[in-house]
């Protein structure tokens, strides 16, 4: 129960959705910095491009995030949908003490294109595919460190307005926004789809 593998099990378990975050962290801004570097430098992407890109916003720059969020919100959801939905889900992402931002660069990916045609229109597919890699490293990374994340989508209505304040080239793509902070609470119930739906193996 103590070989690599049952320990990295250990920590896909951990890792959950967590929304009930305060400002604070488990780790120091330097850990944070470590642990994202090794994220970026470890996990797998298309012909190995490293395409991936990671902008960590922390305390006050990321409240200016979340701040940017509900007003680019504000000015495109009805009313009621404002007053019940977003202002407190977006007052509880604020409360958190930072927000990775996961970015696509395509430029390395473009003369793989060039040079291997047949495959050319699955490459943004598989740049999402190393993104969501990404995600899904450095979510169960910080939640093994102690702190809580929970993963949002506001592009592209954010878009704009992030790359303007924080000096990130317009022809990023940006993926997703994973929110981290101290946990207050456990994660909420999961239920789990059988896995005779799921999992099929042949030669056994
Ligand atoms: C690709 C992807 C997109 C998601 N988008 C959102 C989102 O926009 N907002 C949100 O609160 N959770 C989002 N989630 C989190 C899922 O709702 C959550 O992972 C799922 O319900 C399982 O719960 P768990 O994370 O606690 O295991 C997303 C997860 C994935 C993998």
């Amino acid at each position: 129960m103590h070989n690599l593998a049952s320990k990295i099990v250990k920590g896909m378990k951990g890792r959950r959705s967590i929304y009930a975050l305060t400002n604070e962290s488990t780790i120091s801004d330097d850990r944070i910095k470590e642990l994202v570097s090794e994220v970026a430098l470890h996990t797998p992407s298309p012909f190995n491009c490293q395409s991936a890109r990671m902008v960590v916003l922390l305390k006050e720059e990321h409240q200016k995030l979340w701040d940017i969020a509900l007003e680019v919100v504000s000015a495109t959801s009805p009313p009621e949908v404002l007053e019940k939905v977003y202002k407190p889900r977006i007052a509880g992402f604020r409360a958190g003490y930072g927000t990775v931002l996961f970015y696509e660069d395509f430029a390395p990916l473009k003369p793989f294109g060039e040079q291997f045609p047949m495959i050319a229109g699955k490459l943004p597919e598989w740049a999402d595919h190393s993104s969501g890699m990404h995600q899904f490293a450095l979510w169960t990374i910080l939640e093994a460190e102690g702190l809580g994340c929970n993963l949002q989508h506001y592009s592209p209505m954010i878009d704009a307005r992030v790359s303007e304040l924080w000096n990130v080239p317009v022809e990023w793509s940006l993926k997703a926004q994973l929110v981290f902070g101290k946990p207050t609470g456990p994660p909420r119930d999961k239920a789990f789809e059988s896995l005779d739906k799921r999992v099929f193996i042949h030669g056994e």
